[in-house]
């Protein structure tokens, strides 16, 4: 934070008006003190700035010209730096987002808020949000547990490096938002589900009774875009509605506060799913090895190995509604078939959290396997499924499920190292089937991918 504050400081000396901050104009370059900006190395590009500096520092009397080309740069530097600190109060034991609820917002150079952060204004609510900010959110696969995580049941639950990217970026008033995603636009306040999941995600900021962010009405343009498959069951919507959401928190707050974006999330994921777990969006948020449950969230695992899977395309997408709508009506026609096979996952789920935390990778692959079974049962598996599964332990897997809603998507492969890869990715070859081989987070997602400027 004394970093953010001293590059902030240096730009109100370079740029601010006189007679807000009080600070002489081009004080610091007039003494011929060097600043983050002026003290970096020139770039090609840059060139003709670098070389009118020079010829003003430490020459008091000179023209200005660095006002001539703007130095947007320290801003960006500034910003970066605020919100590193921010991350870091963030995790902190000390409650500091409460202590200092104006000091989240990181500095803003754009939008008519150039410079204008003089003393005091750091707390000012009403100082305009930055005017870009690009978020990212991951996949996952579901270990264990998919399906009974819906009513009550824990699941298992980790990270990919697949995921979902946003940009959000303010309009001016008078338009309408607007996200434009796998080459189509939709308007906030339209009939469609995609439309309808982003107006609930821009109304879900707040809580009820809590605050509005200064902006929250205000319209703004995502562009969004997923590297996963939609009905892949690697978490593609919810990675797509965690990474909206955090980045129209950051536009909205200078912050991604990770309660709001999950409510935001969840409300885009309740168009879609109708009624999530909130396992998806979880992993979409926090990434890592963790179990999962309706009442008590998340709870980080810390696998003993590396957990080594291969993941197996079926070709089929599959409505994760549809899917657990599918087992709600079984629960209502044989709730007692329904209960004893969430009783069934209950047990395996416990028992797999041991074998990861062991590093039993050879029990963990048997209890997939018997999750897999159950599964079956509960009618959401499908001859694909069922072949991927046969021929990944064929080739030496250690056991194999499908992940996610099932009726399609994907499968996973659970391998006793990275070198057993090969042989499952050739067997499903030999099917008909593609697969690859994701990174597994170890541990939860590191803060960093986000940006507003
Ligand atoms: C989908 O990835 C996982 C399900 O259990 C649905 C959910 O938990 O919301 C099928």
């Amino acid at each position: 934070m004394g970093v953010a504050f001293q590059l902030r400081d240096d730009l109100l000396g370079a740029f601010a008006d006189r007679a807000q901050t009080g600070k002489p104009e081009g004080g610091d370059f007039a003494a011929g003190k060097r600043m983050r900006r002026s003290s970096s190395r020139p770039r090609a590009d840059s060139t003709r700035p670098v070389a009118a500096l020079a010829r003003v520092l430490g020459k008091p009397a000179g023209p200005a010209p660095w006002r001539r080309r703007g130095w947007p740069s320290s801003a960006a530097v500034s910003a970066l730096r605020w919100s590193d600190a921010w991350r870091a109060c963030a995790s902190a034991p000390s409650p500091w987002p409460q202590r200092f609820p104006g000091a989240a917002r990181a500095p803003s150079w754009r939008r008519g808020a150039r410079c204008a952060w003089g003393r005091g204004a750091m707390s000012d609510p009403a100082r305009a949000p930055d005017s870009v900010a690009t978020a990212r959110a991951g996949g996952k696969v579901i270990l264990l547990g998919e399906h009974a995580v819906v009513h009550g049941v824990p699941a298992i639950a980790a990270g990919i490096d697949l995921g979902a990217t946003a940009r959000a970026r303010a309009l001016a008033s008078g338009e309408a938002s607007v996200l434009q995603l796998g080459g189509r636009s939709w308007r906030a306040g339209g009939a469609e589900d995609t439309a309808r999941a982003f107006t609930a995600l821009l109304a879900a900021g707040a809580m009820a009774g809590e605050r509005a962010a200064p902006d929250d009405e205000a319209a703004v343009e995502v562009v969004a875009h997923s590297d996963m498959p939609a009905g892949g069951g690697l978490g593609s919507s919810a990675a797509l509605g965690v990474s909206i959401a955090k980045a129209v928190e950051l536009l909205r707050t200078g912050v991604a506060d990770p309660d709001r974006a999950l409510r935001r999330a969840r409300a885009w994921e309740e168009v879609f799913h109708g009624t999530p777990s909130g396992i998806d969006s979880a992993a979409a948020l926090h990434g890592g090895c963790f179990r999962f449950s309706r009442e008590h969230g998340v709870h980080p695992i810390t696998p003993a190995r590396t957990l080594w899977l291969c993941v197996g395309w079926t070709g089929a997408g599959a409505s994760t509604k549809a899917m657990v709508d599918s087992v709600a009506h079984l629960a209502a026609r044989k709730p007692e078939l329904v209960s004893r096979a969430m009783d069934g996952i209950r047990a395996l789920v416990q028992n797999a959290e041991l074998c990861i935390e062991s590093g039993d990778l050879s029990a963990l692959g048997k209890l997939m396997d018997m999750n897999q079974m159950i599964l079956a049962g509960l009618m959401v598996s499908t001859e694909g499924i069922e072949t991927l599964c046969a021929a990944a332990r064929g080739a030496g897997a250690l056991g194999a499920k499908l992940t996610g809603a099932g009726g399609g998507g994907s499968v996973i492969a659970l391998l006793s190292g990275d070198d057993a890869a090969p042989p499952v990715l050739d067997a499903w070859k030999a099917a008909g089937f593609a697969g690859f081989v994701p990174s597994i987070d170890r541990g939860p997602r590191p803060a960093g991918q986000e940006r507003a400027r």
